[in-house]
């Protein structure tokens, strides 16, 4: 057991099990907060991870499976999570899909998983949480992208729901204010998919960007913290996170 501070507050992470979300949430516990590791298909690393941060501190940690797409059960989750501790104060709305989709071939399917996860997902889920997040003075944040405002190239539903999720945040922290904040952080370079990628375009990349290098999972965790325990006058803003990206074309 660590003597870290607990506040007992409650911080849900959608998408959480591995990569940045997995960060966000050992940035939250090692705040103070009580986190719900969110999955879909990862169980196993979920599970790793809560017994990871429950070993730092008994009963810090939960897990909880959903497939944000499935919008009816979402207020079912919500219950869930409010009932491990009581309380629900913080909701990080990180889960997404992403892969390319060609005009002239995007389907029906494409938009409903996209958009799925990206934006009515996290509608409906931050729907379902506003009544306890109101409660609690809490606060909602959404992970947006860059390419929000700058459409990313072969990925135009994707691009779309983010940007809908750019607009989402604000009309939240106009429906939601005073009691709850909504803001969003928009990555750059962050962690590149796992799909097979093309490496000279990643270099592309990093040569456009004014830090001349990719940032790392702790650096979009400690922006969400900051929203999160230090902004209490931020709301309908979103940070780019993105070592200067979006300067240069
Ligand atoms: N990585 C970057 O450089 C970067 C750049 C720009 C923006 N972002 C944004 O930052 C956030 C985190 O990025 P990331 O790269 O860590 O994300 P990621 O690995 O691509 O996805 C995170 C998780 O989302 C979950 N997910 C996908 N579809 C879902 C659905 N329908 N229902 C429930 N969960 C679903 C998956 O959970 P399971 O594994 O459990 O199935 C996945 O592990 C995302 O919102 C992403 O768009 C990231």
């Amino acid at each position: 057991m660590s003597n870290q501070h607990q506040h007992g507050k409650v911080a849900l992470v959608t998408g959480s099990a591995r990569r940045v979300g997995a960060q966000t949430v050992r940035s939250l516990h090692a705040a103070g907060y009580n986190v719900v590791i969110h999955y879909r298909n990862s169980a196993e690393d979920a599970g790793i991870l809560a017994a990871e941060l429950n070993a730092l501190r008994d009963n810090s940690a939960r897990t909880a499976q959903g497939d944000l797409t499935h919008v009816s059960a979402l207020p079912r989750l919500v219950e869930e999570v409010i009932g491990f501790w009581g309380r629900l104060d913080v909701l990080v709305n990180n889960a997404s899909a992403f892969y390319p989709t060609e005009v002239g071939e995007i389907t029906e399917k494409d938009w409903d998983i996209l958009v799925g996860s990206n934006l009515k997902g996290p509608m409906f889920l931050s729907q379902a949480a506003a009544p306890e997040l109101t409660r609690r003075r809490g606060c909602i944040v959404n992970m947006v992208d860059i390419h929000a405002d700058r459409p990313l190239r072969h990925y135009l539903v994707y691009s779309v729901a983010k940007a809908g999720l750019v607009a989402l945040t604000k009309s939240l922290a106009r429906e939601l204010g005073p009691a709850v904040r909504a803001n969003g952080v928009a990555p750059g370079a962050i962690l590149w998919p796992e799909a097979p990628h093309d490496s000279a375009s990643q270099r592309e990349i990093i040569e456009r960007t004014a830090l001349k290098r990719e940032g790392e999972p702790a650096d979009i965790a400690r922006t969400i913290l900051f929203l999160v325990d230090d902004a209490p006058y931020i709301t309908g803003q979103i940070i780019a996170v993105d070592g200067g990206r979006t300067l240069s074309n």
